[in-house]
């Protein structure tokens, strides 16, 4: 049972669409994506508050009690591990997707894939794949901010904002973000990522600007020039044309 979600709504909302994954809802868990990585079926994941949401880079992803949204829905795909570089962007594009689809706008998408409006993120994704040279998995962890309380802004490292939730509903709104997220993996499996790719760039406020490539205690300055079909960033310092790929590096426009 769940008062956050309508599950059997859910359910029904996804059946429609021909997605037969099993639903997990959990009221608490420590992460969604350790829950999805102790299964090999492909399921959804589902909680309304992480004690140990995992993010990028080894952070810690706030989830307070009715307040966001995590989510995790495993994909195993019939394609080797390393072609899997550039699912960072599908996914960023499947959430933008789904705020297009409720008239939710004046959000950017930030490499590798952070979704933010202009008084802060609004949202994070985190991918954990696995695989051999024939066959891989991705985990698709998706958080987003649906009302979080303001006074937890000192506990969240980066300013953060919400989705304009009025006269949203949560069910729908999870339902259609795991359709998109869905035919995104069609998509994606298809070597449609050229069409993915177009769709970022419009949503891209950073390309074509100075920005920090952060690594560690290291800051670099670059110029932003793309994005690659690896889902890489293509930047020139200095003289030099380089690609950075997501690993453990982040980006930072410069004011
Ligand atoms: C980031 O650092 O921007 C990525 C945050 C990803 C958070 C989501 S919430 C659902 C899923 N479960 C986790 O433990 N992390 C991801």
């Amino acid at each position: 049972m769940s008062d956050v979600y309508d599950l059997p709504r859910l359910e029904k909302l996804l059946k429609a669409q021909n997605i037969n994954k099993k639903i997990n809802f959990y009221t608490s868990t420590e992460s969604t994506n350790l829950l999805a990585s102790q299964t090999s079926s492909d399921e959804i994941f589902l909680a309304d508050h992480q004690s140990n949401g995992r993010g990028r880079r080894g952070k810690t992803w706030i989830t307070p009690s009715g307040q966001s949204i995590a989510l995790s829905v495993s994909h195993r795909f019939q394609a080797p591990l390393a072609e899997l570089a550039g699912l960072n962007i599908a996914v960023a594009v499947a959430v933008i997707k789904t705020f297009n689809h409720f008239g939710i706008e004046g959000f950017f998408l930030k490499w590798p894939n952070d979704i933010y409006g202009d008084n802060g993120k609004v949202g994070g994704i985190l991918i954990e794949a696995s695989g051999n040279q024939v066959n891989s998995r991705a985990i698709v962890g998706i958080g987003l901010n649906w009302c979080v309380d303001q006074a937890l802004q000192q506990d969240i490292s980066q300013k953060h904002m919400n989705i304009p939730t009025k006269n949203l509903d949560k069910t729908n709104f999870v339902a259609q973000l795991i359709i998109q997220l869905e035919k995104t993996f069609k998509e994606f499996n298809n070597n449609q990522l050229n069409l993915l790719m177009s769709i970022w760039n419009q949503y891209d406020k950073y390309r074509n600007q100075q920005v920090q490539i952060i690594q560690g205690d290291s800051h670099t300055l670059a110029k932003y020039l793309n994005i690659t079909s690896k889902g890489e960033l293509l930047v020139k310092i200095g003289n030099e044309t380089k690609t950075i790929s997501a690993g453990e590096v982040s980006m930072r426009k410069v004011d």
